[in-house]
């Protein structure tokens, strides 16, 4: 349609009001509709998901995806057609005349509207959204720049970013996702699946638009409904697949260095922790372990023996990852099996002329496989037969943006060629510009398919720097080459949750920061923070100071270790959280506001208070450098201090708006906030809050995740409202879990006029864990108390002091109630 045509037949339809009917197509699926030039086809996949596509020219871009699956995206639901749009079950899709798309909730409020219609410039394009005032944005992976994206704009170009400044972008992932939470229709995302050069523009350029777009490739987006945060975070995972289950012990303790040099000083390391006791799972070997930096082999002066090496760490409790990085060396006729099998098989990228490119990396001239060829990912997969034979427990992919020294772009020039044959794409060539920022992804993809390949059984462990949207299914990640300074610290966090948010639920950060060398203080708050972070890993860069547990001295070490242990006895709450998010996508560690949607209201600075699976606050100084005492809110419904398990915080109330009180100057129908709580910052204690009504699941220490613990699985009780809690057990690494052999089992407790009812769900799953007995305790009691269970009495035990009431029940594999008592 032409653009005279266009505009007589919007001067039409304002004249006459339904008159929409020429420009919206019905689907039975969606609509069609005209913004210019191009045609917009809406899709309805669910109720509350929307795909739209763009066709510039006429034709719809191609059908295919690295990050969401042929059948996900032919998935799709009967809509109701109405003359401006239709409507789901969930959504009111509206278009305006020019063809700008209105989405609403069924009760008519904005959920996301164009600002304008889509623009086109040659190959580029540009979105435009409405950007209400009360909008805050989250997610686009690990970018810097703070918590929240509003005001600020991003560009998504992998780029290995040694030592980024807390603004600096773009940095090492591309995941073109991003939610909107706050606003009047609840909370969506939008996910534009374009894997080119992105941007996108929170209020940067213009206060009132959101605006995002690229230079090319499809103009391919996901609109995602809530209401909820957790809703569309679900939604996103569904869409782009699940982080798998990690090996238990993914979630130890995990020591690195760049790089523990021999085989000696590995032992000594390992020995140490031991010795020093910090349970410990996991070491990490970086680049030297390698003979001159090649891939795939070992340095075999310094690790003469690495199948010895290992299996004697492996009886001492300690799996070993060793780096692995995408370059392969250019090492033609030298027995180098890597290069000499992938120069016969022409798996590697070639230029535009047809040579094969050649960059400088670690190794010095590498060339680079070929992983959008799904032949050269299944090859490149059985590179790592050697190292599972030695008994490498995981692959970690760094450098895969891809990094090339020597060169301003950091990477490939754009004439690199890569060939496509995966995925349905139509078999093609594509130039570097569309497979940059998913290159690191397929690498990631080729290693964690091809140890799943080689050990059928065991749960495949990879690491990854660089990814893109999906990545979260086939790797962990890492925040990469950060410093060891205060707003790091920080930062990690807040880019971690935005991780979380966006589908990679697996983040870590180097304990401790990457360059620079932390102080004292700063390492240790980085050990009290670390321990809640997902993956919990510390390590350095070559040259800088040793920041193992120990370097401070014992009064250090005594804090670090204590933080260390308490993750250890919170392990079975974290398995259960990772069982979760396997299944849903909800994130390990979130923001305030995934459970909490009030607390984006709360008054005080929460840029970087985080929870753990919505039951543990974790309330850090809002500067961390500075020893200013300072507020914590705490969301409404009551919290306990998880080091004390005694209540805490005063009760706040809002009377108006931003007049937020406390509860004794409150007046009329105040709105309860939730609880304030000042803190101090003092270097051993970290705040750490317990939601009213958890039942939080923990076990007896051990020194790594494989010792089996000693005495009772014990479940603290902390009552409240809709109270309850989670167990998930299995063996801890192989597969046996998806055939049956897990133990799942929900528990809740009611607070009844006479006492506490505690209820033990049904258990699925055929796994007998560790424990025999449960141990449990009642936080916030006052008295003695009188406990039965199958009818028969238990003995309890009252303590005044820290009021709690405890009594030991055998393993409750069956349904039940248990009843407590005041006496
Ligand atoms: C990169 C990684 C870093 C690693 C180093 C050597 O800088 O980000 O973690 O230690 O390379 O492999």
């Amino acid at each position: 349609m032409r653009a005279a045509t266009l505009m007589a037949m919007t001067a039409l339809a304002s004249a006459a009001a339904p008159a929409f009917a020429q420009q919206v197509t019905a689907r039975s699926d969606g609509a069609e509709v005209r913004q210019g030039a191009a045609t917009v086809r809406v899709v309805a996949l669910t109720d509350s998901i929307l795909r739209v596509r763009v066709a510039r020219d006429g034709a719809m871009p191609e059908d295919a995806s690295w990050a969401v699956d042929a059948a996900t995206r032919a998935a799709h639901v009967a809509v109701a057609p109405a003359a401006d749009g239709f409507a789901t079950k969930a959504l009111r899709v509206r278009f305006a005349a020019d063809g700008r798309m209105t989405v609403e909730d069924l009760a008519g409020q904005v959920i996301s509207a164009d600002a304008t219609p889509v623009r086109l410039d040659g190959t580029a394009f540009t979105l435009a959204k409405t950007m209400p005032q009360a909008e805050h944005y989250f997610g686009l992976g690990d970018k810097t720049g703070g918590l929240d994206r509003r005001g600020k704009s991003f560009v998504d170009w992998n780029t290995d970013a040694f030592g980024f400044g807390s603004g600096d972008d773009p940095i090492y992932k591309s995941i073109p996702f991003f939610l909107g939470v706050g606003g009047a229709g609840g909370s969506y995302g939008i996910f534009l699946d374009n894997t080119w050069r992105t941007w996108f523009d929170f209020g940067h350029r213009d206060a009132t638009t959101l605006s995002f777009g690229g230079p090319d490739g499809p103009i391919d987006y996901y609109l995602i409904a809530g209401p909820t945060t957790a809703e569309v975070v679900r939604r996103y995972t569904d869409l782009t697949g699940k982080a798998p289950l990690v090996p238990q012990w993914a979630l130890g303790y995990q020591q690195s260095r760049y790089s523990y040099m021999t085989a000696d000083e590995l032992r000594t390391v390992a020995a140490r922790l031991r010795q020093e006791r910090v349970p410990t799972d996991v070491l990490w070997l970086d680049i030297d372990w390698q003979d001159r930096n090649r891939p795939f082999t070992v340095d075999t002066k310094a690790f003469p023996d690495m199948k010895g090496l290992l299996g004697a760490l492996k009886r001492d409790g300690f799996k070993v990852v060793t780096i692995t990085d995408l370059h392969v060396a250019r090492a033609p006729d030298q027995g180098y099996r890597p290069y000499d099998e992938g120069a016969k098989r022409d798996a590697f990228v070639h230029r535009a002329d047809g040579s094969v490119y050649v960059g400088p990396v670690w190794p010095g001239p590498s060339v680079f496989p070929d992983f959008t060829e799904t032949k050269v990912r299944d090859w490149y997969g059985t590179l790592f037969n050697d190292q599972v034979k030695m008994g490498v427990a995981g692959a970690w992919n760094d450098m895969n943006e891809p990094a090339i020294f020597e060169t301003p772009t950091k990477t490939m020039p754009d004439d690199v060629v890569h060939r496509i044959a995966s995925d349905g794409f139509a078999p093609r060539t594509a130039s570097h510009a569309e497979i940059h920022n998913v290159y690191g992804m397929q690498n990631t993809r080729a290693t964690y398919d091809g140890l799943r390949r080689l050990v059928p059984d065991e749960r495949a462990f990879v690491m990854t720097r660089a990814s893109y949207a999906g990545g979260q299914r086939y790797a962990v990640t890492w925040t990469g080459d950060n410093l060891a300074t205060w707003d790091h610290l920080k930062l990690s966090v807040q880019q971690i949750i935005n991780l979380g948010l966006s589908g990679f639920s697996y983040g870590a950060a180097d304990v401790g920061g990457f360059a620079g060398g932390p102080s004292p203080d700063l390492l240790t708050r980085w050990f009290q923070i670390g321990a809640f972070y997902p993956v919990f890993r510390d390590h350095s860069a070559k040259g800088t100071p040793r920041a193992e547990p120990w370097v401070d001295g014992p009064e250090h070490l005594a804090i670090r270790r204590r933080f260390v242990e308490e993750r250890y006895r919170l392990m079975p709450y974290l398995y259960a959280l990772a069982d979760r998010n396997a299944r849903t996508g909800d994130p390990i560690l979130r923001p305030v506001f995934y459970d909490y949607p009030a607390a984006l209201r709360m008054g005080c600075d929460q840029s970087w208070t985080f929870t753990l699976g919505g039951a543990l606050l974790v309330a850090p100084p809002p500067n961390p450098e500075q020893p200013r005492a300072y507020d914590v809110c705490l969301p409404a419904g009551g919290w306990y201090d998880y080091w004390t398990g005694s209540r805490a915080g005063v009760p706040q109330r809002q009377d108006g708006p931003g007049q937020i009180q406390s509860a004794t100057q409150a007046t009329g129908q105040a709105t309860v906030l939730g609880d304030r709580v000042t803190e101090t910052p003092r270097l051993n204690r970290l705040p750490v809050f317990v939601r009213a009504g958890t039942i939080l699941p923990r076990q007896p220490l051990v020194q790594h995740s494989a010792q089996v613990p000693d005495g009772p699985l014990q479940l603290d009780v902390y009552p409240g409202d809709d109270c309850h809690g989670d167990l998930y057990a299995d063996d801890g690494h192989s597969m046996a879990y998806t055939r049956g052999d897990y133990l799942r089992q929900a528990m809740t407790c009611t607070v009844t006029p006479a006492g506490i009812t505690l209820r033990f769900a049904a258990r699925t799953g055929r796994y007998r864990p560790w424990w025999k007995q449960m141990r449990v305790v009642v936080h916030g009691w006052d008295g003695e108390g009188q406990v039965t269970a199958a009818r028969r009495p238990v003995t309890a035990q009252a303590d005044a002091a820290a009021a709690t009431l405890a009594f030991t029940l055998p393993d409750q594999r069956r349904a039940g109630d248990v009843t407590i008592a005041r006496r």
